[in-house]
């Protein structure tokens, strides 16, 4: 039944409609307006006049177990519709339906955003267990995630309020609370994971297997002594949500000698592009998981991030990772001193993406939120991430799973996908 109340004052001027939509027919209206960024009251109302300015009524839709649906439309649209409809003879639920579906097929899904250039992203620090695996493997994920499903995503404002929380020395909450999270279609680019580290720690993570010591490898590739195409050593990263977009290039152990293979190799600090570089038109997103060293595979990684020619500032570059304790300091000193020589040695751009400050607990005090804030005072790069040390992570790990399928609506997950939003 339809029923007219005053309108709430967040509304502005529009009044509240009560009628009834099927749940299939809702569903992909969310999804289609967050994908068009515009509010479900505004696809609704052009949906509508859109059928109220029609010859003939469309097609019929199945409205069976249609339920209640409400929504906000300008005074006297109503009013209109339901005069319309009764002159068509039309149920005022099947105008609905037809109106929203109207305006579906004329808004269909936008395209994905494909960057001309493949965005490269190194996840580095040199400090091991500060989380450069963790944050590649979910930064991978969501960025891959499905466009045409809403996933819960933590807003902007929520890293804004908890860094400035971390400023005025309260306790800078990193759980979002519930008004801080928006359902929002996923990004569904094409990922590749590169496990960079001779640990073949993001591999095991992702329930892969490290490759064989005397088969083909990335270090076969780098050095310049290929034993078959690079791309057969791919594999996917199964799970709905990522729709085969997500995949991983597993490491071998064989790369803990590609300093000593490397050494013979001529321009060695482009030896991951030249390897890398016959993939790149199969991804939106290359993303590379650092060894824990400062080695030449840091360099390497570090040149691969270098802005190219015609590539915008800021769509490639070195994402560092650290935590929120002092002794990360001094590593990211290091880590970037020795970024800067590379900027300068060889004449490249290399862009900071920004800081991910992970494993934050702002429970263990002073310590905790005082180097938040060191982190937050150097500006340039600033903190694009705020991820707080929580348990899913670690189940994640252990079961082999992907955080973003093994644990989607965790503080954990929420957090990623924010961090995916700001990187892109
Ligand atoms: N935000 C987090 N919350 C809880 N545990 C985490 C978090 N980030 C990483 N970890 C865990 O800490 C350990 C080290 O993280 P990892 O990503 O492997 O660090 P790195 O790659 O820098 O050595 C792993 O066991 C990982 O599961
Ligand atoms: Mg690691």
């Amino acid at each position: 039944m339809v029923s007219f109340m005053s309108s709430p004052a967040t509304s502005s001027d529009r009044e509240k409609v009560v009628s009834k939509l099927p749940g299939w027919l809702r569903q992909n209206l969310k999804i289609r307006a967050a994908q068009h960024g515009i509010e479900i009251q505004a696809a609704v109302e052009q949906g509508i006049t859109d059928w109220c300015s029609l010859a003939a009524t469309p097609a019929t839709i199945d409205t069976a177990g249609a339920d209640s649906f409400s929504t906000f439309l300008p005074p006297g649209q109503w009013e209109e519709f339901r005069r319309i409809a009764a002159d068509r003879r039309v149920s005022l639920i099947q105008g609905l339906a037809q109106s929203v579906q109207l305006w579906l097929d004329a808004n269909p899904s936008p395209d994905i955003e494909r960057p001309t250039i493949t965005r490269r992203i190194v996840v580095c620090n040199q400090k091991g267990g500060v989380g450069k695996t963790a944050v590649t493997a979910g930064l991978g994920e969501a960025l891959a995630e499905d466009r045409n499903t809403l996933h819960p995503v933590r807003v902007a404002k929520a890293l804004t309020k908890a860094l400035r929380a971390s400023e005025a020395h309260d306790d800078a909450e990193v759980v979002a609370d519930p008004l801080d999270i928006e359902n929002l279609p996923g990004p569904g680019l094409r990922v590749l994971l590169v496990d960079f580290d001779p640990q073949c720690h993001l591999t095991n993570q992702l329930g892969g297997s490290p490759l064989p010591m005397n088969g083909d490898s990335l270090t076969n590739h780098m050095a310049g002594d290929p034993k078959g195409d690079l791309r057969d050593l791919i594999v996917s990263v199964d799970d709905d949500t990522f729709g085969g977009r997500l995949h991983l290039l597993p490491a071998c152990n064989d790369a803990f000698l590609l300093d000593v293979r490397l050494s013979a190799v001529r321009a060695r600090e482009a030896a991951l592009e030249r390897a890398l570089a016959p993939l790149e038109a199969d991804y939106d997103v290359i993303i590379v998981d650092c060894p824990p060293s400062l080695g030449l595979s840091m360099d390497a990684a570090a040149y691969y991030g270098r802005r190219r020619d015609g590539e915008k500032p800021g769509q490639s570059g070195a994402l560092i990772v650290v935590q929120a304790e002092d002794s990360s300091a001094d590593a990211y000193e290091l880590l970037t001193t020795q970024i800067d020589d590379l900027r300068g040695d060889l004449q490249v751009d290399i862009d900071y993406l920004g800081i991910v400050v992970n494993l934050y607990d702002s429970r263990r005090g002073y310590i905790a939120t005082s180097s938040l804030q060191g982190w937050v005072d150097i500006k340039d790069p600033r903190v694009v991430g705020l991820i707080g040390d929580l348990k899913e992570q670690k189940e994640a790990v252990r079961v082999k799973k992907p955080l973003l399928s093994y644990a989607p609506k965790s503080q954990q997950a929420v957090g990623m996908r924010a961090l995916a939003r700001e990187v892109l």
